[in-house]
């Protein structure tokens, strides 16, 4: 591994925010601005029951995960067309790119929209031109990520994927979200096997606020390549163990974890934990316009209210393209790219 050469305490925040870094937990849906879901609903000519875009962001207080998902699902049906669905994507690619992501692996909800009657070609196309164009005009890649909705069937699970068989070359992998207590992975088993066939990337939230008999459960019964958010394997030193050994990633998003009440404050959080225990944690957004920030925000609020290192900042932006879907050629590249900017850090330091 690089000998990451010192870089002062001050400095440090800025070397975060400079750093590039691969996002690999961001639900397009959660990205949405209260602006963006005003801008929208007046589009489409729809009723919001919130009177003025401070009004909603007031909204935005959040005991559990279940209190944010209800507003996190009233926000996203301002969404009809495919335009709407590329303007939110093409909205956060930028913002992204402001924070140096030089790869975002996006996480969509399909199923929420076609409950509305919207298709999936209307969701999909317009997310896929969105990160095309981003690619094209500002340098930054992206693809997307499928999620199924936990709280529903595994039959609704199947139905969705069927309709998006078309589409497949449009998207690299499917994941798993919405209310984890209750609805352990272990019902969408033959939906992943089926997924797998397909040759799709595999991944699902688990352990956010679930048990680690769920993180158990994603890796052996639905064989995932990363947990999403996965804190909540610190209560389980076999399962610590199993997950270092298989460099198998986690991403974490302290913001998220914070705003849902996951830990009672930032300065509780256990990433270095996760750190010192050798597994290969990442830091992501997870639903930035709805829990403070976007990545950047994340990476400095973590790392002011730990005390995380310069070295624990290279090791979390290397495991973020380490744990990406991207080609080998592109993690080098990338990776490289991660080296120069620490270099030039200590050179002006
Ligand atoms: N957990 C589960 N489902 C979600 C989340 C999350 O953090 N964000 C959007 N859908
Ligand atoms: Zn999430």
């Amino acid at each position: 591994m690089f000998k990451v050469p010192p870089v002062s305490a001050p400095r440090l925040q800025e070397l975060l925010r400079a750093m590039p870094k691969a996002e690999l937990h961001i639900h397009i849906e959660g990205s949405l601005e209260p602006e963006l879901i005003f801008a929208l609903a007046q589009r489409n000519d729809l009723p919001l029951p919130y009177a003025s875009v401070e009004a909603l962001r007031q909204a935005y207080a959040f005991s559990n995960l279940q209190s944010f998902l209800d507003i996190y699902y009233a926000g996203a049906s301002v969404l009809l067309h495919e335009q709407d669905f590329y303007d939110m994507a093409r909205a956060y690619l930028a913002r992204a790119a402001m924070d140096n992501v030089a790869h975002a692996e996006i996480f969509f909800d399909p199923q929420t929209h076609i409950a509305r009657g919207v298709a999936i070609e209307t969701v999909i196309n317009g997310l896929h031109r969105a990160c095309a164009d981003a690619r094209a005009e500002l340098g930054i890649s992206a693809t997307l990520i499928l999620c199924f909705l936990r709280h529903l069937s595994e039959a609704s699970a199947f139905e969705t994927l069927e309709q998006a068989q078309p589409l497949l070359d449009k998207i690299v992998g499917v994941g798993l979200d919405s209310s984890e207590l209750g609805h352990p992975p272990e019902k969408f088993a033959r939906v992943f096997a089926r997924c797998r066939e397909l040759g799709l990337h595999l991944v699902a939230h688990a352990g956010e606020e679930g048990p680690p008999a769920y993180i158990w459960s994603a890796l052996d019964m639905l064989k995932v390549e990363r947990i999403d958010h996965g804190v909540q394997a610190v209560h389980d030193a076999a399962l610590m163990r199993r997950l270092a050994q298989d460099r198998i990633p986690l991403t974490v998003c302290p913001l998220s974890n914070q705003k849902l009440c996951v830990f009672p404050s930032l300065a509780d959080h256990n990433l270095r934990q996760l750190l010192d225990a050798g597994l290969c944690a990442t830091v992501n957004s997870d639903d930035p316009a709805y829990f403070g920030g976007y990545i950047n925000e994340n990476f400095t609020q973590v790392f002011a209210a730990t005390g995380l290192t310069p070295r624990n900042a290279y090791q979390l932006a290397f495991n973020s393209f380490e744990a990406s879907f991207a080609s080998n050629a592109d993690k080098r590249m990338w990776e490289h790219r991660l080296k120069e900017t620490f270099e030039r850090f200590a050179e002006q330091d």
